[in-house]
Order: C-alpha cells, then sequence, then structure tokens
C-alpha cells in the first residue's frame, strides 16, 4: 500500500462535483484515509505550487487555488501515485483519456477539477502539508 495526496480544487467544489468525484474515487478502489475542507491563503497556494513559480501560469493557478474550497484527501492504494495520476487524466481535459475525471467533468486546463502528487517524494510532502500523523486514520 502506498498513499497520495488529491486535492478536490475550487471549480470542483464551486460546481458541486464533490459527491460524484469522491464517488468514483471510491469505486476505482482507493480507501480515502483522511479528508478535510480548507480555504487556501495565497502564502500557502504559493508555496504548495512553489514548483511552479516563474511559470506564465502561476500567478493564475494561485489565484485560482485561493478563489474557494477545496477538498485535500490523503489516498492509499498500491502505487498510489501513478494509478490515481492515471485516473484523473491528462493537465488539459483535452488531451485526458475518456473516462477520467478530468476529461468527464474539466472545462479547461488550469480549471481542472483534481490535484494528484506525481511523485512518491511529493506525495509525501504534500500530505504532510495538509495533515498531521494522527489525522490520518490507520484502516489495517
Ligand atoms: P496538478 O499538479 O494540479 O495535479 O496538475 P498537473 O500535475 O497535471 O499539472 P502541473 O504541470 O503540475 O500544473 C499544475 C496546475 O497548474 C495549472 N496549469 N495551468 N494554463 C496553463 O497552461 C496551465 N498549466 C498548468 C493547472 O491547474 C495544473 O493542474
Ligand atoms: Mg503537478
Amino acid at each position: 500500500m502506498s498513499r497520495t495526496l488529491a486535492i478536490l480544487k475550487p471549480d470542483c467544489v464551486r460546481r458541486n462535483l464533490s459527491g460524484e468525484v469522491i464517488a468514483r474515487i471510491q469505486k476505482a478502489n482507493f480507501k480515502i484515509v483522511a479528508l478535510k475542507m480548507v480555504r487556501l491563503s495565497k502564502q500557502a497556494a504559493g508555496e504548495f505550487y512553489a514548483v511552479h513559480k516563474g511559470r506564465p501560469f502561476y500567478d493564475g493557478l494561485v489565484e485560482f487555488m485561493t478563489s474557494g474550497a477545496c477538498i485535500p484527501m490523503v489516498l492509499e492504494k498500491e502505487n498510489a501515485f501513478e494509478e490515481f495520476r492515471k485516473f484523473i487524466g491528462a493537465t488539459d481535459p483535452k488531451d485526458a483519456m475518456p473516462g477520467t475525471i478530468r476529461r468527464d467533468f474539466a472545462e479547461s486546463k488550469g480549471e481542472n477539477i483534481v490535484h494528484g502528487s506525481d511523485s512518491p517524494e511529493n506525495a509525501e510532502r504534500e500530505i504532510g502539508f495538509f495533515f498531521s500523523e494522527r489525522e490520518i486514520v490507520d484502516l489495517q
């Protein structure tokens, strides 16, 4: 079992798609072991996506991620980060495979419904960004 961090982004929460997306996550056999709702500050969103600082889309990304509530969650599955990236699809919904979350729900590359960690190292860092170890449920 490994862990990854997912975030339902503000477009997902605003469009009342959270329940539907969570149901699909569970049907795909990801186990939710932590979940909360937060409104990110500019500083927190900037820090979370610090790797993109200086890119042309960075300011818009921070603006978007602070525009409403986010729902971060910790997911467990074998090969969690890879499986979840496959499940959500490519960054731009136009490039995402049919049946993926972004293809089915996202309206643009900027507003693409969901975040997924892109490596085991980033998953650990990103989980620690939102959750302390005692907020993560032990299902074993
Ligand atoms: P994420 O980190 O949110 O899971 O997305 P990702 O790995 O698929 O894409 P990444 O390259 O890490 O970009 C982070 C987020 O920035 C926004 N973005 N907009 N308009 C653009 O060209 C553009 N490029 C990236 C998206 O919200 C993307 O998910
Ligand atoms: Mg990324």
